[in-house]
């Protein structure tokens, strides 16, 4: 089944495109499309096609000046080899990774499904990445000159209880090429990962990582902004518990979110016993209600950054309503492509 039109992201050339994107297996329409996106004479028809209003706007958030507030959210290019090919289609930021410290091949195949119906996706891919060198090698190669976030996280074989040591390692490879840091500890495909959000983990976290953080920002004559993603799956008292703890270090911000656990959303759908996250249009209103959650306890110096189910422009602009200075966006883009980050950007000036 096709997914459900939006009229103001008609685009004949997707729409032919996604036919025989969906025709394929989710992760070789993944490598397909993004293999065709970087061949330069596809890239710069692509740049010309989908181009965003030249007009010289800056969105200023976390002390940085993001062309745009409409990024691209992690792990669709997790080992940035596509940044210049995503950024020619006209994204005010990207973030590339998650990465981690050695490369790991993530979890078994079939591990990504599509869910049209829902203009939604589960995956389980499990921070499959060629190791950080790579990324870094990309990020330092790039043209491209929006603003990159570099998401970092940990290797499935390092024990829950040195985490810490693959961030700060990521952190100290990434520091020199990434505009911003973000420290995902809410995938849900990582083993006890999202253990990492609550209390003493939490602490016994970003304790070494902000240390870190502050030398490396002395050394390098400046700070770069550190974000923290977290999963909807949290409750008011459980985010309430996270700013505690987080808002004791200078961190930037907080990205609200990464995919759900959640089934009920979905749920008679046959592919809702599948294990992973979920995320897409089914996504949107809850990582809304958890933004909100999220905005009301806000310390007053942080960015806040809303992903989850943007499958319009008007989707875009409503988390901006709710409290955010940027969002960013995966899911939709696979479903309605770039019309939908033009979109975005128009509702969000
Ligand atoms: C296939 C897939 C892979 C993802 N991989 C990552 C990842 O590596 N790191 C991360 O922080 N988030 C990852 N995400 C979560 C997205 O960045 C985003 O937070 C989430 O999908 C909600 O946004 P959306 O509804 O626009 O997709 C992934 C999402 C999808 C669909």
């Amino acid at each position: 089944m096709s997914p459900t039109p939006h009229p103001e992201l008609s685009d004949p050339l997707y729409a032919a495109l996604r036919r025989i994107a969906f025709s394929k297996e989710p992760e070789a329409a993944h490598d397909w499309a993004l293999g065709w996106m970087s061949k330069p004479w596809v890239a710069s028809m692509l740049a010309r096609r989908y181009r965003v209003s030249s007009e010289k706007t800056v969105c200023p958030a976390a002390g940085l000046a993001f062309p745009n507030r409409v990024g691209l959210a992690a792990g669709l290019d997790k080992n940035g080899d596509y940044i210049d090919a995503l950024g020619a289609l006209g994204f005010g930021f990207i973030e590339i990774g998650t990465v981690t410290p050695k490369a790991q091949s993530g979890n078994p195949q079939p591990r990504m499904f599509r869910l049209p119906e829902h203009n939604a996706l589960i995956n389980r891919l499990g921070f499959n990445n060629l190791g950080v060198d790579h990324l870094v090698k990309n990020a330092e190669n790039r043209r491209w000159q929006g603003k990159l976030g570099i998401n970092i996280g940990k290797n499935a074989s390092t024990p829950l209880e040195n985490a810490h040591s693959d961030y700060v390692h990521c952190l100290e490879r990434v520091y020199p090429v990434a505009d911003y840091i973000t420290v995902n500890i809410s995938s849900p495909n990582t083993k006890d990962l999202r253990q990492l959000q609550h209390g003493d983990a939490l602490a016994e976290l970003l304790e070494p990582v902000m240390n870190r953080h502050a030398q490396l920002a002395s050394q390098h004559q400046g700070s770069k902004p550190l974000f923290v993603k977290i999963a909807p799956d949290m409750d008011d008292s459980a985010i309430e518990q996270f700013i505690q703890v987080a808002s004791t270090y200078p961190i930037h911000g907080v990205i609200v979110s990464n995919t759900t656990s959640r089934r009920d959303l979905i749920d008679s759908h046959p592919l809702a016993a599948e294990a992973g996250g979920l995320s897409g249009e089914v996504l949107r209103d809850f990582a809304n209600d958890r933004l909100s959650a999220v905005k009301k306890r806000l310390p007053a110096n942080w960015t806040l950054i809303g992903a989850g189910g943007i499958s319009s422009g008007q989707d875009a602009a409503t988390k901006l309503v709710l409290g955010a200075d940027l969002v960013q966006i995966y899911t939709g883009f696979i479903y309605h492509g770039p019309r939908l980050i033009q979109r975005s950007v128009e509702a969000t000036v």
